[in-house]
């Protein structure tokens, strides 16, 4: 049992992707590198946000709007740079896009093609910061496509399916990393005595239907009827409760365990909804079907989505497979 305990202790992200692959070829070692670079970033985040209330300047807004329309806050910048510093000189990564960066950030220097994006949200769930309540970071990894010579990144607008991994990190009460290369989906917790993320739970799958509906009702009368529908429904029906945490990745990461469905639909201002697709939806998309759930915009899967522009917004109802169904049905029978 000790050896097993041992054992268990040594199971990091990057030998764990090495397992993943069964193959130590330089694909296999970038990728392993790469996962333990955003290893990294994350303990970075986490250091500097479990000190804010002691430090100046960490908390607050910066007094800038980003491309996004936001206010944003310090610790949105802070983890946007670490993610940048821990990829330069790393050879792995040569672009990184980010919900904070009108256009993506080149690391020039011996970066051929097809070396990796990085699409990420370097905190999701900004509102909850000055009020130390949960947030996360979230990443997709791809391969760029072409010499990107302009700068317009063209090659990135392409649906889910070109995600090479993808995966977030919960800052809660640990620090967890949750990701997937393809081969199922994985949670490692971070030991910071050890300073290292150590494996969890392996293969989690999202139950088929579960009790908890994720959705901001401060939104009901913006939404189509259908949508109001579906919430009268599970209102009026046994079974549901309601949970709401104002940042996706703490919304997701429960329904991943315990299942059910969280929801972000449109409005009739905002008919794509809020929530961005190539650094927010498509890679908690490539996650849930990995883990037997769906992903969808209420019309198509999230992971087809082919987005015109980079920071394109979707609707997104994602979770248990069945619930995701039962949402689609009121949409589909209000058509
Ligand atoms: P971000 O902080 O990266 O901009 O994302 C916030 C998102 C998402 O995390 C959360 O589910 C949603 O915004 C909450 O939006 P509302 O406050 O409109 O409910
Ligand atoms: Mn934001
Ligand atoms: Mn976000
Ligand atoms: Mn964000």
């Amino acid at each position: 049992a000790q050896e097993r305990a041992l054992d268990r202790d040594c199971t990091t992200l990057s030998r764990h992707v090495l397992q993943q692959l069964q193959s130590f070829s330089a694909d296999a070692q970038d990728l392993s590198a790469l996962m333990n670079r955003i290893a990294l970033a994350g303990k970075l985040i986490a250091r500097h946000m479990s000190r804010a209330g002691l430090m100046e300047n960490v908390l607050g807004f910066t007094g800038d709007v980003n491309v996004q329309g936001e206010s944003v806050k310090k610790m949105d910048i802070y983890a946007n740079d670490v993610f940048i510093s821990v990829f330069k000189q790393s050879g792995l990564v040569c672009r990184l896009a980010s919900e904070e960066m009108e256009k993506p950030y080149y690391i020039p220097e011996n970066c051929p093609i097809g070396r990796y994006t990085l699409l990420y949200d370097p905190i999701d769930g900004s509102s909850n910061i000055d009020i130390n309540i949960n947030v996360g970071s979230i990443f997709s990894i791809r391969q760029q496509e072409g010499n990107d010579e302009d700068g317009s990144a063209l090659d990135l607008l392409q649906n889910g399916h070109k995600q090479i991994a993808a995966g977030y990190i919960l800052y809660g009460p640990s620090t967890m990393l949750v990701y997937s290369i393809g081969r199922g989906v994985h949670s490692f917790t971070l030991d910071p005595s050890l300073g290292e993320f150590i494996l969890s739970n392996e293969n989690i799958q999202i139950p088929q239907h579960g009790p908890i509906y994720s959705v901001n009702e401060g939104n009901f009368w913006q939404w189509e009827e259908s949508i109001r529908n579906y919430i009268r429904y599970v209102h009026r029906h046994e079974g549901y409760t309601a949970r709401y945490g104002g940042a996706l990745v703490g919304d997701f990461h429960r329904i991943l365990f315990q299942g059910g469905v969280f929801l972000y639909p449109g409005t009739q201002k905002k008919p794509d909804g809020k929530l961005r697709l190539l650094y927010e939806a498509a890679p908690l998309a490539y996650l849930a079907q990995q883990a037997g759930g769906r992903a969808s915009t209420g019309m198509q899967e999230i992971m087809d989505v082919i987005p015109k522009k980079l920071h394109e917004r979707v609707p997104l109802i994602i979770g248990s497979k069945e619930d995701v169904a039962l949402v689609e049905s009121f949409i589909t029978e209000g058509v």
